[in-house]
């Protein structure tokens, strides 16, 4: 099968093209701006027809959840209408749709973990961006799987582990938020499981999907940073602070947890736990570091 892979220099993108190249049943085009855009509706239907596309995989979004508040239009533009565009795709050449999206759904009000059926109600302006996205992908798209996922992270690209690596090496301390719960997902896990889906589903059934998945565990943010600066044997001392401290322009969820079970028990998937995902992660980037 013929598979399109969408913003594939990102985080989640990159890790599926070190994946692809060490397996290969299926020919993937690993496609980004400013070549390939996913709000060009002609373009995308150009090149699915081309390609003669079986299955679209949309890593493409406008991520930076701060600049979202000012940045509403591109936003929207991005992780609604983009979207969108992928579904109507999808049904002109009868493909499967794989999006992905995020804890931000959830205003993280609640205190367990939240299942797939759980009520949105959407933190700040990417919050909002990214369920009108999924939401428009169950109006238009015939078949698809949208993945929710939270606090991703990845060797490719900016993300929190790489920035407490650089402020454990330039600072002696930090404070870190201690009131804002979830799990951490490192995207090499998402990736080999979006890959094993791939490799697994029935292009003759139809699907109308939506998973949850991140690393197995709970932590807060400083529990995570005191861990990234242990196994990267730095010794800067991470202070426990409140998000009230540490003001910033979109509004996070304190409890973003996301309950795996539909997607564990779908797939059957073993999914790693977010300290053990954490020091894989490390060793690939710093083996001399630990
Ligand atoms: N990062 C997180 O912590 C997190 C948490 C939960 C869910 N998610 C979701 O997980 C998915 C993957 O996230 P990620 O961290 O891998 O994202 P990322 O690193 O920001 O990568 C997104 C990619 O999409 C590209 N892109 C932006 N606008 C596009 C457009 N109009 N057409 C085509 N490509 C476009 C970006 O290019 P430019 O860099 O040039 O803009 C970038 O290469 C996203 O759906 C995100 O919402 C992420």
């Amino acid at each position: 099968m013929n598979i399109l892979v969408t913003g594939s220099r990102g985080q989640l993108g990159s890790e599926l093209q070190e994946l692809q190249a060490a397996n290969g049943a299926h020919r993937y085009y690993f496609t980004d701006l400013p070549e390939f855009d996913i709000t060009s509706a002609d373009a995308v239907l150009n090149f699915c027809r081309e390609h003669e596309i079986g299955a679209i995989v949309n890593c493409a979004a406008y991520t930076a959840v701060d600049k979202a508040e000012s940045d509403v239009v591109t936003a929207f533009r991005v992780n609604r209408d983009g979207p969108a565009v992928l579904a109507n795709v999808s049904r002109a050449c009868n493909a499967l749709l794989l999006h992905i999206s995020t804890d931000y759904v959830f205003d993280g009000l609640g205190c367990r973990p939240y299942r797939e059926e759980d009520q949105a109600v959407p933190c700040g302006v990417y919050g909002q961006s990214k369920w009108e996205g999924e939401e428009a992908i169950r109006r238009i798209a015939p078949s698809y799987m949208i993945f929710r996922t939270s606090w991703l992270y990845s060797a490719y690209g900016q993300n929190f582990v790489k920035t407490m690596l650089r402020l454990g090496r330039e600072r002696e301390s930090i404070g870190v938020v201690f009131d804002q719960v979830g799990s951490p997902t490192w995207a090499a896990d998402l990736a080999s499981a979006i890959v094993s889906i791939l490799d697994r589903f029935d292009p003759c059934t139809t699907y109308g999907e939506t998973y949850h998945y991140s690393n197995e565990g709970v932590c807060s943010w400083y529990d995570f940073a005191r861990e990234i600066m242990h196994a990267g044997g730095l010794s800067c001392r991470v202070k426990p602070i409140e998000t009230a401290d540490y003001p910033m322009p979109a509004k996070r969820p304190h409890f973003s947890v996301l309950n795996k079970r539909k997607v564990r028990d779908a797939w059957d998937f073993e999914i790693p736990h977010w300290h053990d995902s954490l020091l894989r992660m490390l060793d690939s980037v710093t083996p001399d570091a630990r």
